[in-house]
Parts: structure tokens; C-alpha cells; sequence
């Protein structure tokens, strides 16, 4: 734990849980210290914030450069924020499944600032599982099967025209349905800025492991996965008003809960720029 911030953490494998800070004004060594508790925790939770639109551009800015979605609606008049919206009448939720943001990008986003806007009067709660401890828990063989492959992610069976948003109530509202995704990343990444070796595949996005027909690389895939399911490994931010959370794209999953029908949720989400990834 960093000695300028107070913080405890948030479950024994992930998250923390920040206090005494305001991010309107994180700056300098606090932020340094914020961005070291995310890279190392994975996601950092912080209550009693008011963050404007503008604060919140303001504050991914500081913390480096912002990569605007191309798939959920923008604000109008802020086209950095990306609004995860689910109206009273919906069925489906934005991000309702275990994933890391755009891993089926060559250079994949480093993570997010997700602003709890309109919340439900209960659960829309978000889980995250730190994929460094999902690595250190696999047993040796594996990690010694894993250690040079490399995975293939893509997002077009999600977003794509007749991909799996296009069959729900949401699928509407998104844009970005004529892009066309897919990189490799090795399947175990060191994280860029503590070194902790990572484990860099997830059930959203990562189709196949590269040289392998689908097929073949389900039963490796799936056996990583499991590790990664372990609520041993998991932390669930709980959104109250004034909730902000940070998160890091490299160093966890998230799965955002809809067990909320018939009331709204909506969050406001900036997309930081990240750098390639290597083993
Ligand atoms: C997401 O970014 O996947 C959504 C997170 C959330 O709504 O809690």
C-alpha cells in the first residue's frame, strides 16, 4: 500500500479502496501514487466525489491520453465520454459478462474511469478479478504450457451486424457495427509498469489460441478461464452516489451485474490510452 494514500483493500486478492482524496484535484505525486494502487490492485474505488463532465475529461487527461469507444453512445456534448446506459425497460446491460475492455485491439486500452451517474436502488454492482492472481494460482504445468503462446482476440461476434448485442434491446443504441477487430497478445503479459506477470486472455473477446482452430483451443482456454472465475480472485464494487472506480485493463476482468430490471443505470466511462503488450 502507498504510504501517501489511505487505502485498504477492497477483497485479499483485488481492489483497494481510496480515501481522503479528491480526483478533481489528483495531481502530481497523489496521482502517481493513484496510478501505481490501480496498476498493482487493478481497480481502485473512490466514494464522495463530484466529478463534472468536464473534471472527469479534465482528470483522464492528466492521467494520460483518452481513446474514444467506438461502439457505446457518446454524450452530445462531450464525444470523450462514452455513456453505459440501461434504461428502465430494458433487458440487456452494457459489459454483462466477464471481459477486458478492448483486448481485440493491437495496442488495447490501459483501462477506465467509470462515473456512477443514475443508479439503481439495488445491485448493478460490478465484479473485477485480478488476472495476476489468477496466473500465480495456475499450477506449474500450465504455466509452463502457456508461457510462449500467444491468443487471438476480436470483437466482432459482439458488435458486428447480427452479433450477440445486435440480438438484445441494446443493440440499437450502439455504433461501430461495419469495424472489423482482431489482434494477438501473448496469452501470459507482463504488466508494463510493475512487471507482475498477468494472465492476458478472457471469455468476451479471446477466440482462439494462435495456430489452433477454435475448437482445439477451447479446452485450454476454458481451463484458464475457470482460474480466473475463483471468487478467491475477485473484488465487487458496490456504486453508491458520488462512486468513481479506475481500473486497469491489463491487471483484471469486469463484469457488470444486471440484476436490476426495471430501473435504470447509467454510468459515465473515459478509455485510457494504453501501450502494446509483451510477454
Ligand atoms: C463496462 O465498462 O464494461 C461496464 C462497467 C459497468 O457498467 O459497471
Amino acid at each position: 500500500m502507498s504510504t501517501i494514500l489511505r487505502s485498504e483493500p477492497l477483497a485479499p486478492e483485488c481492489g483497494v479502496t481510496v480515501h481522503d482524496v479528491q480526483l478533481a484535484e489528483a495531481e502530481g505525486e497523489t496521482l502517481d501514487a493513484i496510478r501505481q494502487a490501480v496498476f498493482e490492485h487493478g481497480v481502485a474505488v473512490f466514494r464522495g466525489q463530484s466529478l463534472s463532465p468536464e473534471q472527469h475529461i479534465d482528470l483522464a487527461k492528466r492521467w494520460g491520453g483518452i481513446d474514444i469507444n467506438n461502439y457505446f453512445p457518446l454524450t452530445d456534448t462531450h464525444p470523450e465520454i462514452a455513456v453505459v446506459r440501461k434504461a428502465a425497460e430494458q433487458q440487456t446491460n452494457i459489459g454483462g459478462a466477464w471481459h477486458t475492455d478492448h483486448s481485440y485491439d493491437q495496442v488495447p486500452a490501459m483501462g477506465s474511469i467509470l462515473v456512477a451517474r443514475t443508479l439503481p436502488p439495488k445491485g448493478g454492482d460490478t465484479l473485477f478479478a485480478h488476472m495476476g492472481a489468477a496466473y500465480d494460482a495456475l499450477d506449474e504445468d500450465t504455466k509452463r504450457e502457456i508461457e510462449d503462446l500467444e491468443a487471438f482476440h476480436t470483437a466482432d461476434h459482439v458488435y458486428k451486424e447480427g452479433g450477440i448485442y445486435a440480438r438484445t434491446d441494446i443493440g440499437g443504441e450502439l455504433r461501430g457495427q461495419d469495424l472489423q477487430t482482431g489482434a494477438t497478445h501473448p496469452v501470459v503479459v507482463r504488466h508494463p509498469r510493475t512487471g507482475r506477470k498477468l494472465l492476458y486472455v478472457n471469455p468476451s473477446f479471446t477466440v482462439t489460441i494462435v495456430g489452433r482452430s477454435r475448437e482445439d483451443s477451447l479446452p485450454l482456454l476454458e481451463r484458464l478461464f475457470a482460474e480466473a472465475r475463483n471468487p478467491d480472485h475477485h473484488a465487487r464494487v458496490v456504486w453508491e452516489p458520488g462512486t468513481v472506480a479506475i481500473w486497469d485493463n491489463r491487471t483484471t476482468w469486469h463484469n457488470a451485474l444486471n440484476d436490476y430490471q426495471g430501473h435504470a443505470r447509467e454510468m459515465h466511462r473515459i478509455t485510457l490510452t494504453g501501450e502494446k503488450l509483451a510477454a
